[in-house]
């Protein structure tokens, strides 16, 4: 992990309220499920924010995020050529070494991005990806998942794109080796009981609001049946069956 400044590639607004962004890569390592701390501000806001690894190629880090207060605003705002500060990789990432055989990911609004780094580097190896993407209604990054899957699944909660309802009422655990998840909480909750059910493997990556993001402050430790841990060192990444929800 290091802190670094590095320049912005470029910043495209996909959907009204989700961006991509694009920063130099400056030979950092970066691994699937793992996260970078962000800032783009000097005087306004001092904390770095939390965003995933959404595509991670030679020279070049994607990241895509949701406008949703001041700081993603300020990184909104950002344009080619424009420096940028990170501090990363953080976190643990997804075990993507132990996985085989058949991976269903599986992903709630902007926890879909990390999925995608993870779902190419497990094809890549050789793993059978499936994909399932929820979405409240407009969707983004599914033709991302195209080169690594063999299929993608799709919802909208008003039924304008893909099935009507909940991407979890797609999701049949039993017929993967491991569930891969990331999104809001209570979807989280349900892949972790229905993998529980069938005694499948199921990682989830949690999200906590983060000060330091490398694991000094406490401010985003949980209670887990191993103890207390810090979401932004020993985590995002928790096998469903150490949480306590
Ligand atoms: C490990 C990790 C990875 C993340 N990856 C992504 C990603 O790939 N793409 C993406 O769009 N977002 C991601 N997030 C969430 C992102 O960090 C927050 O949306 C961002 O920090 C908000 O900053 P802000 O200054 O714009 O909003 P603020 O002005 O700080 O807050 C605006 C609203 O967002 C909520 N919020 C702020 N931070 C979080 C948080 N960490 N979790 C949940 N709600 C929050 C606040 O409660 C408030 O309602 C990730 C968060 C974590 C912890
Ligand atoms: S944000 Fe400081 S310990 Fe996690």
């Amino acid at each position: 992990m290091r802190y670094f400044e590095s320049l912005v590639v470029a910043n495209q607004q996909i959907t009204d309220d989700v961006f991509v962004l694009q920063v130099e890569r400056r030979d950092v390592e970066a691994g699937a499920g793992q996260f970078f701390m962000l800032k783009s501000w000097d005087k306004e806001l001092t904390l770095m924010r939390p965003i995933s690894i959404f595509k991670s190629e030679p020279d070049v880090l994607h990241f895509m995020y949701r406008l949703v207060g001041q700081g993603t605003g300020k990184m909104a705002q950002l344009k080619q050529g424009d420096p940028i500060r990170l501090l990363g990789p953080c976190g643990n990432g997804y075990p993507c070494e132990m996985l085989q055989g058949k991976v269903a990911v599986l992903g709630g609004g902007v926890g879909i991005p990390p999925l995608c780094e993870t779902a190419k580097v497990l094809s890549n190896k050789g793993v059978n990806v499936d994909a399932y993407l929820g979405f409240r209604d407009v969707l983004f990054a599914v033709k991302d998942f195209d080169p690594y899957c063999a299929n993608i699944f799709v919802s909208t909660e008003n039924g304008e794109e893909g099935y009507k309802g909940f991407i979890t009422d797609l999701l049949k655990p039993e017929n993967y080796d491991a569930v891969i998840t990331c999104g809001p909480e209570v979807m989280m909750r349900k892949v972790a009981a229905m993998c529980a059910a069938v005694n499948t493997t199921c990682y989830c990556s949690l999200e906590h609001r983060m000060a330091c993001g490398i694991g000094a402050c406490l401010g985003c430790s949980i209670r887990t049946k191993l103890g207390m841990k810090r979401v932004c060192k020993d985590g995002p990444v928790f096998l469903s069956t150490d949480l306590l929800w």
